[in-house]
């Protein structure tokens, strides 16, 4: 519901309450953004105007109003805030004072798409249009609001009517002052391998941010932010979350003024941005997601969650389960050729695997990562009967195939480097970085885009493919394009991913069934950008089932799990080198698309049984799992998250233990999202079941006491000098519980 009254805008789902006027300055002030209240004819108390020494006035006489002071709904600098603003705009005589002011709003049913760029849509929303105006300069924004059942959307459209160009400094798509300073921050962070860790800090005054200016979201720094009240727990608590639907540059930041104001700002990164926009022009940003929950940080996942998955992707896997893949990459890397792939495919589909994916090292002369990126097609020495043969083999075996690309790359050895040498991303008489041996191709340029899509096409219209791994192995250095004039160039890592967005759309469009899972390294471009092309993504090159935990988890914050790539695969672990359970491996890797990445012929018999129970588990859960709600438990030493099912009456705990100590203390866990009245009967995936059953309430209240920790218990089977080993015993143990209402 989207309310206008005594110039006061108020944006309600019920839950929520986004209050925000127009000041008598005719700019927009914010009001309120928290859990919703009702709707009253005025909510000008809200306001605070107050008068400080050294702050700037708006009008003569009345030293109360100042922008230094107020909080803003989307600032701009030099007119008396000097926070960092949400908009800056550069004009023809060299100033970037702007003055927007309410012209005029309209309320929308619907939300409408962004030309270019992911957007979120939806049955049954509101949208609130604003347009501000600058007369001097005859520019105008338009500020767009759509409210979800989950959160609000934001984002800014700026539209030049003047005579002269305008330069675009920065353009967030969300600026929120919030009342106080009272918070945590928290941000996913990591690096190759150990992707989206949690970190959290207390906020102070001044600025603190992340950002990215690698032309992708990065490992390093997820476009994401929360801010959340020291007590808040994963169960309850107040908690704002913030992100970007963008997958380039982006910044998000807080900055905490000396009147402890919290400004959140989330947008394209204005660093190394600019936008040049001639008169009839337009920009828009990307969307920015707006959550709040007072149901602590699982509220607020859940919330992203929700929208991501119903709300954002578009491909019609969002809401079935996703087929059970096996990929090549780990079990032979470079080196394959038919008959291997066969030998792998058909054990695969012994063992219930619904997928076959081939990864790198089918095309050109690619027999590592030296050459042949750009080059698409099939080296017929490893595969004879091309992709097209391989493709139908494996079909006859009854899997699907699907099929690696790595659209944005070349190498130097290559044959499309050897005829388009100015395709690729580099700065007039400078050298030119290598990353992974690969040069980025230049996909601000319609032409590049053309030149790729045209290429995999000729891959994708003649073999039955079901699915592609569309992958991207570095990150862009030198960045120019020798498309864009001199004054333009600031405008390239925008124009790029432009570029990359609009290969995804050609994509679908001409291949609608084909199921996406975008990845970068693993998951260095794991954002909500790309989860509206791609319902999948691969979450880490890492696929040690302990670190995996720490990544899953931090993923999770606003990811939901069928969006996770998670695979079973060997021992000892190619990344961290650690010997872990098959069991553990599966227990870890169920929360999420689920797979296997290992040459299941190198197995034993035993193992090879064992997988094929963890697949026939895996079929009858996948849907609890993958479309059910996720909750996170417990991190540390001990891990826990669960997933319940939409109708409550099937629930999934796991528990992990990363090292074992000796003598432990009972272990007891507090379940959460069940039926407080339904009777749950216990089992585990290996059919262990207990006599006792556990109502809801008790599983919430009481917890369960979980008996592999029972104190003494290793002790005990010791004594006398008699020592099992057991996969459930000692470092690295995992234990699935599988809720069942009666
Ligand atoms: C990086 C990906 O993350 C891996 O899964 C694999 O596809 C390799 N690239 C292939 O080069």
């Amino acid at each position: 519901m989207i309310l206008f009254n005594n110039n006061t805008f108020h944006i309600t789902n019920g839950k929520i309450s986004y209050i925000f006027k127009i000041l008598r300055n005719e700019q927009l002030g914010q009001l309120y953004f928290g859990k919703a209240v009702k709707q009253r004819d005025n909510f000008d108390h809200l306001l605070i105007e107050k008068a400080t020494n050294l702050a700037p006035a708006v009008f003569q006489g009345d030293l109360d109003f100042s922008l230094e002071v107020l909080k803003q709904e989307y600032p701009s600098y030099g007119t008396g805030d000097f926070r960092d603003p949400a908009i800056q705009i550069t004009q023809a005589n060299g100033s970037s004072i702007t003055d927007f002011v309410y012209k005029s709003h309209v309320i929308k049913k619907g939300k409408p798409s962004i030309k270019g760029l992911p957007s979120t849509y939806g049955d049954n929303i509101e949208t609130l249009e604003i347009t501000l105006y600058d007369a001097l300069i005859d520019v105008e924004i338009i500020l767009k609001y759509s409210i979800f059942e989950t959160g609000l959307i934001r984002s800014a459209e700026i539209n030049n009517f003047g005579e002269n160009s305008i330069k675009i400094d920065r353009a967030m798509s969300a600026s929120l002052d919030l009342y106080d300073d009272n918070f945590e921050m928290i941000t996913l962070n990591g690096a190759w391998g150990r992707e989206r860790h949690i970190q959290t800090r207390k906020i102070v005054k001044g600025v603190q941010s992340i950002s990215s200016a690698r032309g992708a979201s990065s490992a390093m720094h997820n476009p994401f932010l929360a801010l959340k009240r020291e007590d808040t727990t994963e169960q309850t608590g107040e908690v704002y979350g913030f992100s970007l639907i963008y997958s380039g540059n982006f910044l998000a930041q807080v900055q905490v003024d000396v009147y402890d104001v919290s400004r959140v700002l989330i947008g394209i990164n204005p660093f190394e941005f600019e936008w040049k926009l001639e008169k009839g022009e337009s920009f828009h940003t990307p969307e920015a997601v707006l959550i709040y929950s007072d149901e602590g940080l699982n509220g607020m996942s859940q919330n992203f969650h929700n929208l991501f998955k119903n709300n954002l992707m578009r491909s019609s896997y969002r809401e079935k389960a996703r087929p059970i893949l096996i990929n090549n990459w780990e079990a032979t890397y470079f080196d394959f050729n038919e008959d291997s792939i066969l030998e792998i495919a058909k054990t695969a589909k012994k063992v219930g695997v619904e997928l076959f994916v081939l990864d790198d090292g089918w095309f050109g002369n690619r027999n590592d990562d030296t050459t042949s990126l750009g080059d698409w097609s099939v080296n017929l020495s490893k595969l004879p009967n091309g992709i097209k043969g391989l493709a139908e083999k494996v079909n006859q075996l009854g899997l699907q195939f699907g099929l690696w690309f790595e659209p944005e790359m070349v190498n130097e050895i290559s044959d499309l480097y050897k005829e388009h040498p100015d395709y690729v991303v580099s700065t007039p008489n400078r050298r030119k970085s290598y990353g992974r041996n690969q040069y980025v191709l230049d996909f601000s340029r319609n032409d590049v885009v053309n030149c790729i899509f045209e290429k995999m096409c000729e891959i994708l219209d003649n073999a039955s493919i079901s699915y592609i791994k569309w992958d991207m192995n570095r990150n862009i250095t030198e960045a120019y394009s020798y498309s864009l004039s001199n004054l333009q160039q600031k405008e390239f890592f925008h124009r790029y991913i432009l570029g990359v967005y609009s290969l995804y759309e050609k994509l679908i469009d001409r291949f609608p069934n084909i199921l996406f899972e975008s990845c970068s390294a693993g998951g260095a471009r794991f954002d909500p950008g790309l989860l509206y092309y791609a319902p999948q993504a691969w979450t880490s090159d890492d696929t040690d089932a302990v670190e995996r935990l720490h990544i899953q988890y931090g993923t999770s914050m606003l990811y939901p799990i069928a969006s996770m790539g998670s695979h079973v695969a060997a021992v000892p672990n190619h990344q961290v080198d650690r010997c872990t359970s098959l069991k553990m491996r599966a227990d870890v890797a169920y929360f999420g698309t689920f797979g296997y990445e290992l040459d299941l012929n190198n197995l034993s018999e035993t193992e090879i049984e064992q997988v094929e129970k963890q697949i026939m588990f895996f079929k009858e859960y996948r849907e609890v799992i993958q479309l059910g709600d996720f909750y996170r438990l417990q991190s540390g030493n001990f891990y826990s998250w669960m997933v319940v099912s939409k109708d409550k009456k099937v629930a999934i705990l796991g528990y992990y233990k990363i090292l074992a100590s000796p003598n432990p203390s009972l272990k007891k866990i507090k379940l959460v999202g069940l039926d407080e009245t339904l009777e749950y009967e216990l089992t585990t995936p290996s059919g262990q079941s207990f006599s006792t059953t556990h109502f809801g309430d008790e599983l919430m209240n009481c917890g369960l006491i979980l008996e592999t920790e029972f104190t003494g218990l290793i002790q005990a089977e010791n004594f006398p000098g008699k020592y099992t080993p057991g996969t459930d015993k000692g470092d690295f143990t995992s234990q699935l519980y599988i809720f069942n209402a009666r």
